[in-house]
């Protein structure tokens, strides 16, 4: 079976996992000091605050914003739970928009009409699949209507938007570290940022909300990166270039391939860069290829079967986002990862052409 993720963890991993087992010093420490300081330089910010994961990233950095009871933040339907969530743990609300069908981004149009129309605190972009969101246009209406525009970007690590990697673009961008995502530590999650305030607040909320030493000057949890964790990724990080640079080439021979098909294969407008944390293509009958590709040895998984707002969690929300509704039947991600081969890259393009649903155009 060719899998739809295959986490690539090498000799290095382990000897600079090793080094920080000797060294004894195995939760918070220098290990996560330097990669912050190394994950910071990479997006292009000023600042970097290590989490335990993706969702406390986006929780730590929503508390910074001051974002709280009743705030209302403006967000996709078409993700993973951990973004809505995060919105709700600091007691916000979320506020579902309608993406774009070409790039399964939020649609800045609908963004604007629901900003346009009722109170809003904050716009959560997503660059789902690997794809930035419509940053320009976003931020565009967050700068109008004077709110911060946070981006989850933990599907994205490298994604750029004009030449600018994305967690540089919003005024905060959160990222996570699962070993399925373009680079892992295992569990992990970090926050960018320019604003120094905002940094420090959310290194304070991750740590007991600590100023220094035993002092607390505010509730806070404990979301520290381990340093075994952050040893890994700044091997992971080092090859992170080389890691996207695979998966685009993996995309653009899939997208190739599948010339001609009645497909619609991933969108990447002129002025973003694709890291294709998924490859995801789109059939109206979505469930008959799955199976077929599972009959032919290659997995396959659907991001995501639901949308945020018929989670059963979220089903009280009255939101209406016919195209993401639509969506969710009908998307299906293929493998892309850098361990895919060539010929492994030529077997899932002729067992989806060889589906019967599929036909040329
Ligand atoms: C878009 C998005 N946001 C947030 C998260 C949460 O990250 P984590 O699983 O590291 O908590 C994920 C991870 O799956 C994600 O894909």
């Amino acid at each position: 079976m060719i899998s739809i993720a295959n986490p690539d963890l090498g000799q290095e991993e382990y000897e600079r996992m090793e080094e920080v087992i000797d060294s004894g010093m195995l939760a918070d420490g220098p290990e996560v000091r330097a990669f912050e300081d190394e994950f910071a330089d990479f997006c292009g910010t000023d600042h970097a605050v290590a989490t335990s994961n993706g969702t406390t990233a986006l929780h730590a950095a929503l508390e910074a914003l001051g974002l709280s009871e009743g705030d209302r933040v403006v967000t996709t339907p078409l993700s993973f739970i951990a973004s809505a969530n995060a919105i709700r743990f600091v007691g916000a609300h979320p506020v579902f928009a309608d993406i774009d069908p070409e790039t399964y981004n939020l649609d800045p149009d609908v963004v604007r009409e629901i900003v346009h129309n009722e109170p809003t605190d904050a716009i959560l972009a997503v660059h789902l699949y690997g794809l930035p969101a419509d940053m320009e246009a976003l931020g565009d209406i967050a700068e109008e209507y004077d709110i911060p525009l946070i981006e989850d970007a933990a599907q994205a690590h490298g994604a750029e938007v004009d030449g600018q990697r994305v967690g540089s673009v919003g005024d905060v961008g959160c990222f996570s570290f699962y070993p399925t995502k373009n680079m892992t530590c295992g569990e992990g999650g970090m926050i960018t940022t320019d604003d120094e305030a905002l940094a420090d607040r959310a290194a304070s909320f991750v740590n007991h909300g600590r100023s220094e030493g035993y002092e607390h000057v505010r509730l806070g949890h404990n979301f520290r990166m381990t340093s075994v964790a952050a040893a890994l990724g700044r091997v992971q990080l080092e090859r992170l270039p080389e890691y996207n640079e695979q998966r685009r080439k993996n995309a653009s021979q899939l997208t190739e391939g599948l010339y001609g098909a009645s497909i619609q294969v991933p969108s990447e407008p002129d002025d973003k860069k694709h890291v294709y944390h998924q490859y995801t293509i789109r059939h109206e009958q979505r469930d008959g290829l799955k199976q077929h590709l599972k009959d032919h040895d290659v997995g396959t998984a659907v991001y995501y079967p639901r949308c945020l707002h018929e989670q059963p969690v979220y089903d009280h929300i009255d939101h209406s986002a016919p195209i993401a509704e639509n969506a969710v039947d009908e998307v299906l991600s293929l493998p892309v990862h850098p361990g895919v081969s060539r010929d492994e890259i030529d077997k899932i393009l002729d067992a989806v052409r060889s589906y019967e649903g599929v036909v040329r155009k």
